[in-house]
Formats: C-alpha cells, sequence, structure tokens
C-alpha cells in the first residue's frame, strides 16, 4: 500500500494559513458524521421501542454494527490506495452511505440497511481522513492543527445530528429521523464533489502499468515504529470498549433513569433523551481551544506530555467519569438521576477523548514509515473495530448486575488500560523516537483551533 499522508502538498490556495481543501474535507466530514451519528442516536432506541429487541440483542447488534464500520476502513483504504484513488472510493462510500440510511426507513431492510453502511463507511472513512494528511508537505507543523479542525468537523455534525434526526425519530416517527440522515449524507456528497477541485491529487499505486513494483526493505527501525503503534493501538481496545456505552447502555440509563426535566421548575417540558447523545461532540468543540491553550502554556515551559501519556491520562480521565457514575447510581437507587451526573461525566470522557483520538490520529500520520502511514491508520480504527465490539460485549451485562457493579465493572477495566498504558510510556516513546520538544517547537499537536 502505498502512503497518502505524507505525499508532497498539492499547491492548493490558503484559507487562513491552511489549505481550502481542509475545511472542503471538514465541511463533507461534517455532513457524513451528521448521518453517521444521527442513525445512531437513533439505533438503540429504535431496536428496543420499535423492534422490540431484548435489551442483551440489542446491545450485542449494536457492538458489531459498531464495530464493523470500523473494520472495513482497513480494505477501504487498501481498495484506494491499490485502484480505485481516494476520491472515487469516497464518492462511491458515501453513496452507499446514503442508500443504506434511506434503506433504514424501512423496518424489514434493517439488516441490508446496516450492511450498506459498514461497507461505505470502509471506502469512505480512512479516505477522507488520509487526504487531510495529503494536503501537507512532510514534516508540515500545520498538519498535527489540521487533525484539530478536522475533528472538530467531525464533531459539529455529530453534535447536530441527535438533535435533529434525534428528535424528529424519537418523537414523530422513526423514519423521519432515518431520512434526514440520509439526507445529511447527500449534503456531504455534494460538498465533496463541489470542492474536490481543492483537495491534493489522489495516490494510487502503479501495478497496472507494469512497472515492477519498487521491493522494499523494512529496516530494524522501522519494524520498533510498527510494533510501538500495534501495541499502542491494542491498548487503545479497552478504551473504545468502554467509552462508546454512549451509544448503547448509558443512552438506556439517559433515557429510563435520569431526570431529563431540565427546566423545571419554570417548564415541564422534558429533553428527548437522544440529545443526551450531544453532550459528548458539543464539548469537544467547547474544549479543544482550552485544552491548547493549556498544552500550548505546558509547552513554553517544556512540560507537555508526549502523546503517549496523554493517551494514557486520556485513560485516567476515562476511569474518573464512570467512578462518577458509580456515585450516581448509588445516590440515585430508587429515583431518577440529575442530568448533571451525566453532564459531569461526559465532561470527563471527553477530556479524555481528547488526550485520546486526536492525538493518536496525529501520531500515526507523525511516526508511521511514508509507505505503510494507510496501512497504520487502518490500524488505528481496527482498535475501534474491537472496542465497538467488546462495548457491545460489555452492555450484555447492563441488565444482569447492578448499576453501581457495572459502572464499577468499567471503572475497573479503564483504570487497567491506564495503568497498562502508564506501564510503556518510556519503552513506546524510545521506540517511536518521541522526545520532549523544544519550547520552540509547534506546541500544539493534534487538535489545536489555535492557529
Ligand atoms: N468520534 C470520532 C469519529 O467518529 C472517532 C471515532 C473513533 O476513532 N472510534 O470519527
Ligand atoms: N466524539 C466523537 C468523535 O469525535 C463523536 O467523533
Amino acid at each position: 500500500m502505498t502512503a497518502t499522508l505524507s505525499q508532497p502538498a498539492a499547491a492548493t490556495p490558503r484559507t487562513s494559513g491552511h489549505p481550502k481543501g481542509l475545511y472542503v474535507l471538514a465541511m463533507t466530514e461534517m455532513w457524513e458524521r451528521f448521518s453517521f451519528y444521527g442513525m445512531r442516536a437513533l439505533l438503540v432506541y429504535y431496536m428496543t421501542k420499535q423492534l422490540a429487541f431484548s435489551q442483551e440483542k440489542s446491545s450485542q447488534i449494536y457492538g458489531l454494527y459498531t464495530g464493523l464500520v470500523y473494520l472495513t476502513p482497513f480494505f477501504g483504504g487498501i481498495l484506494a490506495d491499490r485502484k480505485w484513488g481516494q476520491r472515487k472510493t469516497v464518492i462511491i462510500g458515501g453513496v452507499l452511505m446514503a442508500i443504506g440510511q434511506f434503506l433504514m426507513a424501512s423496518e424489514a431492510l434493517f439488516y441490508p440497511a446496516m450492511g450498506f453502511i459498514i461497507l461505505g463507511n470502509g471506502a469512505f472513512k480512512p479516505n477522507i481522513s488520509t487526504q487531510v494528511g495529503s494536503l501537507y508537505p512532510d514534516g508540515d507543523p500545520r498538519r498535527d492543527r489540521a487533525f484539530g479542525i478536522f475533528y472538530v468537523g467531525i464533531n459539529v455534525g455529530a453534535t447536530l445530528s441527535p438533535l435533529l434526526c434525534g428528535t424528529l425519530g424519537e418523537l414523530y416517527g422513526w423514519h423521519y429521523g432515518f431520512i434526514l440522515a440520509g439526507v445529511g449524507m447527500i449534503v456531504a456528497l455534494i460538498v465533496y464533489i463541489a470542492g474536490s477541485k481543492h483537495l491534493a491529487p489522489d495516490n494510487v499505486m502503479n501495478v497496472a502499468a507494469g512497472a515492477a513494483p519498487k521491493k522494499t526493505v523494512t529496516t530494524k527501525r522501522e519494524k520498533q515504529v510498527i510494533w510501538a503503534l500495534v501495541i499502542l493501538c491494542a491498548l487503545n481496545i479497552v478504551f473504545w470498549g468502554v467509552y462508546e456505552q454512549q451509544g448503547n447502555t448509558l443512552a438506556l440509563w439517559a433515557d429510563s433513569d435520569t431526570d431529563r426535566h431540565i427546566l423545571r421548575p419554570f417548564s415541564d417540558w422534558e429533553m428527548p433523551a437522544t440529545w443526551y447523545q450531544s453532550f459528548n461532540p458539543a464539548m469537544i468543540f467547547l474544549f479543544t481551544p482550552f485544552l491548547n491553550m493549556y498544552w500550548a502554556r505546558q509547552a513554553r515551559n517544556g512540560r507537555e506530555p508526549l502523546s503517549v501519556a496523554k493517551m494514557a491520562i486520556g485513560c485516567v480521565l476515562l476511569a474518573l467519569s464512570f467512578a462518577l457514575l458509580i456515585v450516581a447510581a448509588h445516590a440515585n437507587r430508587s429515583s431518577l438521576a440529575s442530568i448533571w451526573w451525566l453532564v459531569g461525566s461526559t465532561a470527563l470522557v471527553t477530556m479524555g477523548e481528547l488526550y485520546l483520538s486526536p492525538v493518536g490520529l496525529s501520531l500515526v500520520t507523525k511516526v508511521a514509515p511514508v509507505r505503510m502511514v494507510s496501512m497504520l491508520m487502518g490500524f488505528w480504527f481496527l482498535s475501534s473495530f474491537f472496542g465497538n465490539y467488546m462495548c457491545g460485549f460489555l452492555g450484555i451485562f447492563w441488565e444482569k448486575m447492578s448499576k453501581e457493579n457495572f459502572f464499577l465493572m468499567l471503572t475497573v477495566l479503564s483504570a487497567i488500560s491506564a495503568v497498562a498504558m502508564w506501564a510503556v510510556i518510556r519503552p513506546l516513546n524510545k521506540a517511536l523516537g518521541e522526545n520532549q520538544p523544544r519550547p520552540d517547537e509547534d506546541p500544539a499537536p493534534a487538535g489545536a483551533l489555535l492557529s
């Protein structure tokens, strides 16, 4: 597979320091994630309320579906690199996803609909992400910030869709919510096609041209980096397995165990349960600038943690988030819990995500050997595949345990992953060639809105 991320930049026009193509990609991804998360906000409720699945079955299907959408990107990346190129693959992926969303409107087509979305996402997600990197030449510090802006695009879409698709689906009819998600996907395609002149050229391996592929030898140093990334991705699995409970068991908790009359005593209005799905993405773009300021300040004092240490901090924050929910469940055994418990736990989980997810995306593109960047990006998404599957598996225990014990189990798992990540910080930094940046280097990896 060729590396698509570290190719020289296309001569694209700039908008406030970044190529215009970045904004095309961020807007496209915003609408695609609007579509993806709009459907996901409805999924568990649709299965348990409309399709009358047991909670256990719904959890298994949720885990399998949200897992498989992150398995297919591994193959979607290979397909783009070797055959179709990034643009064509993204467009085909988008069309498949839109078909899937519209098919969701029919109960009878529930499984084929999810199949279309799984295949479509595989073609879409890795290639839209690698196109961000293709806009920047090697070593360009703007690339880190570009991923931050891209991540905010994702989360703007993910915030709006539960409010719109969720409300439509939950209150007025499931199919309206799914159809709106399909419309979002169409908008993503239009934005992408209209803006594609601003993107970097495709990178396709020239196998058909008859030229013998150049044989490359993987050096010992490169092997070290690859192993370090593989270990890191394996350690991330638990993070995603616990984190993704937000769309699964925590969505059920928000629905049945939380008091959503948030305007009392002024009004009796009840917040739709799907709106809880907006808490995390909204906090992502609220927190990103502040976190980047904080990291920049740490960097000026030479104290900014390196990527692996940040990811370990992410796991600690995840554990704290679920520890808070143990208290919430304990304090509200026989009453509805205040919504503030979910606000607090989401704030912690979101900080954890910002310490782990965009940091990891950026790290992969920074340290991976150039010709393997796409493959290793695929590895990054594979940890979400296993993690989401694990999320569904863990969710099976939701009705078999007390809520306190369930949250305790998740807290312990997160704490174990934090300890494991902490234990390997030094060897991994060594293998990845990560050193404390000098104060004059780019201070805000992954996620700066302050560019
Ligand atoms: N929430 C982010 C997205 O949807 C990251 C998800 C992941 O990597 N598992 O793109
Ligand atoms: N926070 C989730 C992600 O970044 C929604 O997409």
